[in-house]
């Protein structure tokens, strides 16, 4: 069991407002706040190369905290600045044949799918959304059908920005290990609400952002490249941290997931990533997983007894994020109402999930996100002032 008081006592945050947002970017617990703080100030007093230098040994510890936390080894991660330059990073590396398809899912997220209709226009590639069940959920059936020899990549996203559903991410690892086609697992939302074993999933790839629910500072994120890939695969843009210049004529790959990094970064964000998963580890992400789920199903119970409110979550084991729509009402608003009155709420516009969007005839949804360190009394308290604004 999660000591609630202990982790509110470790929030800053939670005097300030009920923050109920943390697939947006979560409230950080106050080890990450003072890594960070730690850091910059060991720069601003012994100067920025001289603190990274000092602080080797931390430094490093945040590669194999973030492998631990994900089932990987430490060579297989590249420390990124978010969840989209670590996926990217990984689908423009890939090589993918001319009129190969890219198999994904309805649930994609925006800025994996604008990736893909460029690839696609430049190189002469297939995109094939494979349909979802009548859960919502990415259907299995349909993915076995779909492969064949001309698959490129399964590229899914586990865990929509638009709402609760959990994509069976296992079991597509399973179908796409089956046919030897690289797999691309986006566990952007999924990464800090639930258990992440890269070995389980059998990803060849794994992005995930740091200011989610691992309650990490913004700026941070993570690349998993499985340790095959690491023989031969070329980033697509290089430097001389990831690649050295070893002669006049010739640069080296690093021989780890390093080589998807550049030579500058900072230091003070990503001691404050490391905390960020040290703290979630000492909970333990099962703990974590029941506590969330327990929250956001509470959210869903009390939103669903408001009339006018519709939720609108999919899948059938469904995660911590509660998306919702309200008859008659702006969506924006609503969220500016809910601030004013001290609750935290977001807005999810369809342009980020666009295929799921279009085919629910969805508009901009509403999500409420409890991470573990809310209360029942906070969820249930958004809630009855929500209902009180549409009434
Ligand atoms: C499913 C999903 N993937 C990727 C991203 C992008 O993450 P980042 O903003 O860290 O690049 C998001 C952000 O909301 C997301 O929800």
């Amino acid at each position: 069991m999660i000591d609630v008081d202990q982790v509110r006592a470790d929030t800053q945050g939670i005097a300030h407002s009920t923050h109920l947002l943390a697939c947006g970017s979560a409230l950080m617990p106050t080890c990450v706040v003072e890594a960070v703080i730690t850091h910059t100030q060991l720069e601003a007093q012994i100067g920025g190369y001289e603190a990274q230098a000092s602080q080797a040994e931390p430094l490093e510890k945040v590669y194999r905290s973030v492998a631990g936390h994900i089932g990987a080894a430490a060579h297989e991660v590249a420390l990124m600045e978010n969840a989209t330059v670590a996926w990217c990073h990984a689908f423009y590396a890939l090589p993918l044949k001319q009129g190969s398809r890219i198999l994904t899912c309805e649930a994609e997220y925006a800025a994996n799918y604008v990736a893909f209709l460029q690839r696609a226009k430049r190189e002469n590639l297939k995109i094939e959304v494979i349909p979802s069940d009548e859960n919502g959920t990415l259907d299995l059936a349909a993915l076995e059908e779909a492969m064949g020899d001309d698959v490129g990549v399964v590229a899914i996203t586990w865990v929509p920005t638009n709402g609760g559903l959990v994509n069976p991410a296992v079991e597509v690892g399973r179908i796409a290990n089956a046919h030897g086609v690289p797999y691309l697992l986006d566990a952007c939302q999924a990464a800090g609400q639930m258990r992440i074993d890269v070995e389980e999933l059998g990803c060849d790839f794994l992005s995930a952002t740091g200011r989610k629910y691992l309650r990490g500072p913004r700026g941070t994120g993570f690349l998993y490249i499985k340790d095959k890939w690491l023989d031969f695969l070329e980033p697509a843009m290089i430097d001389h941290f990831g690649a050295p210049w070893v002669a006049r004529d010739k640069y080296e790959l690093r021989d780890d997931a390093r080589r998807f990094e550049t030579w500058e970064n900072s230091y003070a964000l990503r001691a404050g990533l490391g905390a960020a998963i040290d703290y979630a580890d000492q909970i333990g992400i099962d703990q974590i997983n029941d506590r969330v789920t327990f929250l956001a199903e509470e959210a869903r119970k009390a939103l669903s007894e408001v009339s006018d409110v519709t939720v609108r979550d999919l899948g059938k084991s469904r995660c911590g994020i509660v998306s919702f729509s309200i008859e008659g009402f702006e969506t924006q608003s609503i969220v500016k109402q809910m601030a004013a009155s001290g609750y935290v709420i977001g807005a999810s516009a369809p342009s980020s999930t666009r295929i799921d969007s279009e085919r629910r005839n969805l508009p901009t949804l509403l999500r409420i996100a409890p991470h573990y360190y809310n209360t029942e009394e906070e969820v249930r308290g958004a809630v009855e002032r929500l209902s009180s604004l549409i009434h």
